[in-house]
């Protein structure tokens, strides 16, 4: 397409003559300030200098496929199809459903808005439009499920990896997979896995994640401005969707080829150590334990809530915690929530 081509030529910080495009594409003079004017309006501010031609001075920052891989380097799975939309009900939904339609390993989806987008234990994810980064990819991994209990913990990582390239600031994990900044929730990653009925071998994963980038409290409802922040919120400068989508991209395809590879120990260790909810004494709710105590009610009274240790984390990514009997046990993602003494992580 002319446009693409037009824009991967200035892309690269020349000036380019109106006559020069004109020649090297085979369009009129008229064509190419029309498609100049096109892509004016999709937010690119391209220069027009007298006598010396067209400039690209600034790009937009929307998820669209053109931008995203201008920032991507190589991959080899993750992001070789890339699917990106302005608005969608949950970048999730649609990656499951392209599964079943035939959908390719690696399969990524990237929204600039969710209407629907989900989170975990059934709850809903805010997802404001141009405010984050909503992607979701596919993983078919020919493994047992017992061995797919790290992709979660490899989610993590690579959000944590791209945050810190693209940031400079490098995130904590609070288990199991919530990317944190000052002891508060900058991203969320839901995994989700379809199984063969019969054989009981992993079908797919979807992995999805949401990147709080520019939100501010108000784009958040009351009860999630508590915990939630945003990229910008916290570290006080403007940040590229396109260049987070892209970097996680890459790390998302790094990461799950040592996966396929049999090599989760670099991903598990580097868990570990961004982990800040071990060492920590955390309040485990369980499913039926989640609601809040009702108002006056004390919190250490509740019999829904535990008080333990977090200790570790073991080889399949359960959190080993200690509890007030001195009892070790592995607590599986999925089955509870954990939450710090005080407040979100502390
Ligand atoms: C959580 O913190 O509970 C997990 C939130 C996961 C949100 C992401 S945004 C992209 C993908 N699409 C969804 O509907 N959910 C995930």
């Amino acid at each position: 397409m002319i446009r693409e081509e037009l824009l991967s030529c200035l892309r690269n910080g020349k000036t380019i003559s109106g006559e020069e495009f004109s020649r090297r594409f085979g369009l009129s003079r008229a064509a190419v300030w029309k498609t100049v004017d096109s892509l004016r309006k999709e937010g690119y501010v391209i220069e027009a200098r007298t006598g010396l031609g067209y400039r690209l001075v600034k790009t937009p920052d929307v998820l669209s496929e053109q931008e995203i891989r201008s920032f991507l380097g190589q991959i080899e799975i993750v992001g070789k199809d890339l699917y990106c939309f302005d608005e969608i009900d949950s970048t999730n939904t649609f990656i499951k459903k392209l599964s079943v339609s035939g959908g390719r390993e690696g399969a990524v989806a990237v929204a600039n808005c969710q209407t629907a987008g989900r989170g975990r234990m059934d709850r809903t994810f805010q997802s404001p439009k141009d405010k984050g980064v909503y992607l979701s990819v596919l993983l078919q991994p020919d493994m047992a499920p017992e061995k797919s209990l790290t992709v979660p913990a490899m989610a993590g990582v690579a959000v944590c990896n791209a945050i810190e390239r693209v940031c400079g600031a490098r995130p904590g994990l609070k288990w199991p997979n919530d990317p944190v900044l000052n002891g508060r929730k900058v991203c969320g990653i839901l995994t989700e896995v379809s199984l063969e009925g019969e054989t009981g071998k992993i079908q797919f994963l979807t992995v999805g994640i949401g990147i709080n980038v520019s939100q501010t409290d108000a784009d958040f409802s009351p009860d999630v401005a508590k915990m939630a922040t945003s990229l910008v919120q916290e570290l006080k400068h403007p940040v590229s969707r396109p260049a987070m989508a892209a970097a996680l991209i890459e790390e998302l395809d790094r990461l799950y080829i040592n996966l396929k590879q049999g090599n989760s120990r670099d991903y598990l260790e580097a868990c570990r150590r961004d982990c800040v909810t071990l060492g920590k004494q955390v309040r485990i709710l369980s499913a039926a334990r989640r609601n809040p105590p009702e108002a006056g009610q004390d919190r250490p009274s509740n019999p829904d809530e535990e008080t333990v240790t977090a200790i570790d984390l073991d080889d399949q990514f359960g959190l080993i915690v200690r509890d007030s009997h001195g009892n070790q046990r592995v607590i599986r993602s999925g089955e509870v929530s954990v939450r710090g003494l005080y407040g979100y992580t502390d």
